[in-house]
This record gives C-alpha cells, structure tokens and sequence, in this order.
C-alpha cells in the first residue's frame, strides 16, 4: 500500500527568470535579474549566462504543458514574472504579461494540471529596486497590490498560491553575501529588515490574494534553510536535530527557516536570535505583529541536510560523501526528519515545493539522456519522505525540482536540474529516463517505489 495520501498533488516546479526568457518582450519592464546578467562591468554569472532566451518558454509553454501532461503531471508550480505584470512594480498593469500567464493557465487546466502560482520567485522590478528594493517599506504595499491584481485576474481558476520563494536565498545571497541580484551586501540588521519587509509583503500578499480570489483559495509560502536530521533513530537524537534545525547562531542565523516563519506563523523572533537581529527587532513597531498572516500551508524546499549527534554536534561527513553534480551532499534521511520538524514547529500542512538533484547529463548515442543518478536520487528521497507520512506528516503534495533543465543563477546553465533536457543550441525538449520513471511514480501514486 502506497503511503501517500489518495489525492495527493505530485507535480514539477520552475520559476519565471529560469525558463521564460522574452526578457523584454510584449511591454515587460527590466527586473533586478536581467540587470545583474547584463552587467557588462562584472561577470556575476557563470560563463556570462543570461536568463534573455533561457528555455524560451515563454513562447513553448504549449510544448512544455504537452510533455507535462505526457509524464503524468498533476501539478505545476511556476513563478510570476512580476516585471511582465507590472513593469515598473506598482503603476501601470501590462495586459500582455497578464494575458500570458492566463493562456498558460489556461493551458493547463485544459490538460488537467493544477496551477501552483509563486508570486515572487526574485525578479524584483527594477524600478522597485532602484528605490531600495527589499529595504524600503513601500515594497509591502507594492507587493500587496500586485498579488491582488494577479489573483483578481486569475479568480476562479488558481486555487494554489505562494507567495514568496525562498526567502533566504533572496535576502542572504542578494543582500547579505551579494552572490545573487541585486548583488548588494549591507549589514546583517539590514538584512534583518530585509526579512521584516518580505514577512509584512507576504502578509499584504496573503490579504490581497483572499480578498480578490476568494477565502477559500489557499496562500502558502515557500522557504528554504538549514535542516538537520538525526544520527540515530531515537527520541534524544530527533530532539536535538529539531533543536539544530531552529537554532539561531550569530555566524549562521540568515539561512534558517525559523527567520522567515517564526515572524509570520509564530508573530515573534525566536529567543536565540543573534545581536545583530536583536538590534533590529528593537526598532520593530509592535504593532507590526498584528500585521503577520500565517500561510495556509508551508512549502518545505529540500535539497540536503546536516546530521547531528545525541549532543547536537555536527557529524562530519566522510571522504568520498555522495554529491551531486553542483557538489551538494545527498542526505535523503533529511527529507523524513525535515518536514516533520517543520510541521511540528508551526501546525500547518506542508508541501514539498522543490527537490531534485543537478547531474551531468548529455544525449548519448542513442539519442536519449539517461540519467540513473537522478533516478536513484529521487527514489531515495521520496521513500524517507513515505516514512514521514507514515508518522502523520500532513503532507498534500510534492514537487520535483525542475520539469526541464533551465537557467540556475549564478551558475549559469551548468547545472542541469530538469527531468526533461533541455538543448539550449535549438530549444529542444528531450524527456530524460527520470522523466518517464516519474511518469510511473505518479501512476502508481508512489506504490511503485
Ligand atoms: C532553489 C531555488 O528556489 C531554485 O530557483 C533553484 O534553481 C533550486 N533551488 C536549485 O538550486
């Protein structure tokens, strides 16, 4: 008997600036994303990558919602270009961008594909940015009207929204570390105020969405972070590992899950914050908390975990640790312990909104991509996260990261995340074997694993 629950939503994920391209087209505005690649005074991307054609699917999406449905898909998870909708972030409304994302809408409930709708997967307006991005209030505001003029539009046909993705990565890695756009590195406080402003736009967002769609529509988020899991199965080791996974060090606090929900569900930072939050929450208008929505469900992405002892130390991985193509250590164990924390922490139903793995893929003589690794890295992950359903998880659905190869940040288009390949000299599709071995998962509603 599969453990999975009988309608459960297993679906694939990608994100606007990865795959669209149409970079400027059909009236879009610039977002910090094609800044950033176009910056001929700094090379931020691998190999001077750009998102300009990336998968083109903003004029394939026809094609690509044809092979989702080919491969079984229940459900896609995409990302809302907010620059396409509204060029400049909070004046005028492009019609174009709008009417894109209805056809694509569209597209897929035709086909029997349930649309999840990310609302900002990163690619901020530049106009927004040009007045401080993230660090200027007005954003909360901004993103709130946006998200109600989107789910207006969409009213009746999009049940499934989130609002932000990862959080982390767009405040650490944009404004911390300055590895992602807008490239910036402030202070830790700011950044601290870079999380208040997305936690108080998710929370506009949240009320904008409901307002305009309808209560009954779900509005969920989809964070990212450090989660540890245990070393041995036993009530002590699971401890620690929760206690891991929610800990708040000052040399690692920014990619927690807890800095982005502890605000949102819980209405308060966590006891452990660091100095530098500290400083900031002291400046934070108690009447901000009164302004916090919990989501209705919490996307967990999960990529890799660390392993932690009876004590809560580390455990060191040993030489020759598997690795995926990117190098990031494949743990499936944190995929049954992860979610499980996550719902226990914050009481709500949880999604897998991204998981999956980067090989070195290539067609072969044959003319196909095999991809065993990949296979074998799913299928171990999905069987830990059974495990966490069978100990009560309330999870609704699951997300491979990604339907087709696409373009990955900084890196480029070296790594290759897609279940489908994707030959960026032409634009060709070319299902992998995962692809059609996931085609099967479905199926068979995870019986077959
Ligand atoms: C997290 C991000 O949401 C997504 O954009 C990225 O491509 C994948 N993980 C893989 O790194």
């Amino acid at each position: 008997m599969s453990r999975f629950p009988k309608d459960f939503l297993w679906g694939v994920a990608c994100a606007s600036y990865q795959c669209e391209g149409g970079w400027d087209a059909d009236g879009k505005g610039p977002n910090i994303w094609d800044e950033f690649c176009h910056d001929t005074a700094h090379q931020h991307i691998k190999n001077g990558a750009t998102g300009d054609v990336a998968c083109d699917s903003y004029h394939r999406f026809r094609e690509d919602v044809a092979l989702m449905k080919a491969h079984n898909i229940r459900a896609y998870r995409f990302s809302v270009s907010w620059a396409r909708v509204i060029p400049d972030g909070d004046g005028a409304v492009n019609e174009a961008g709008l009417k894109y994302y209805e056809d694509l809408v569209d597209e897929l409930l035709a086909n029997g594909i349930e649309p999840l709708v990310t609302l900002y997967h990163w690619d901020l307006p530049s106009a927004l940015q040009d007045r401080g991005g993230w660090l200027n209030r007005d954003i909360v505001e901004a993103f709130g009207r946006y998200a109600g003029i989107f789910a207006g539009r969409m009213k009746g046909k999009v049940k499934k929204y989130m609002t932000l993705n990862e959080p982390q990565c767009a405040a650490a890695f944009g404004y911390g570390v300055g590895i992602h756009a807008p490239g910036w590195t402030v202070s830790e406080e700011k950044v601290a105020r870079v999380y208040h402003h997305m936690c108080l736009a998710h929370s506009a967002a949240y009320r904008a969405v409901k307002a305009e769609a309808g209560e009954d529509v779900q509005v969920g988020v989809a964070p990212c972070g450090r989660l540890t899991y245990p070393e041995k199965d036993t009530p002590a080791n699971r401890e620690a590992a929760y206690k891991a996974t929610f800990a708040m060090p000052a040399d690692d606090w920014m990619f927690t899950f807890n800095i982005f929900l502890d605000s949102v569900c819980l209405k308060r930072y966590a006891d452990d914050i660091p100095e530098s939050v500290r400083r900031f929450a002291a400046t934070v208008d108690p009447k901000d908390w009164d302004l916090m929505e919990a989501p209705d469900f919490i996307g967990v992405n999960v990529y890799n975990g660390k392993m932690v002892d009876e004590t809560g130390a580390y455990v060191a991985r040993y030489e020759g640790f598997p690795q995926t193509a990117c190098r990031w250590p494949v743990t499936p164990e944190v995929m049954h312990y992860g979610p499980l924390q996550i719902g226990q922490r914050y009481g709500k139903p949880v999604y897998i909104t991204e998981n999956g793995q980067s090989c070195n893929d290539r067609i072969f003589l044959d003319g196909q991509v095999h991809d065993p690794d990949r296979i074998d890295f799913l299928h171990r992950y999905l069987l830990e996260l059974s495990k966490a359903v069978g100990e009560g998880l309330d999870l609704r659905g699951y997300m491979q990261w990604s339907f087709l190869d696409n373009f990955e940040w900084n890196r480029g288009y070296d790594e290759r995340f897609g279940i489908v390949y994707v030959d960026y000299r032409t634009g060709e599709r070319i299902p992998k074997d995962s692809a059609r071995w996931y085609a099967k998962v479905i199926e068979t509603n995870g019986e077959c694993l």
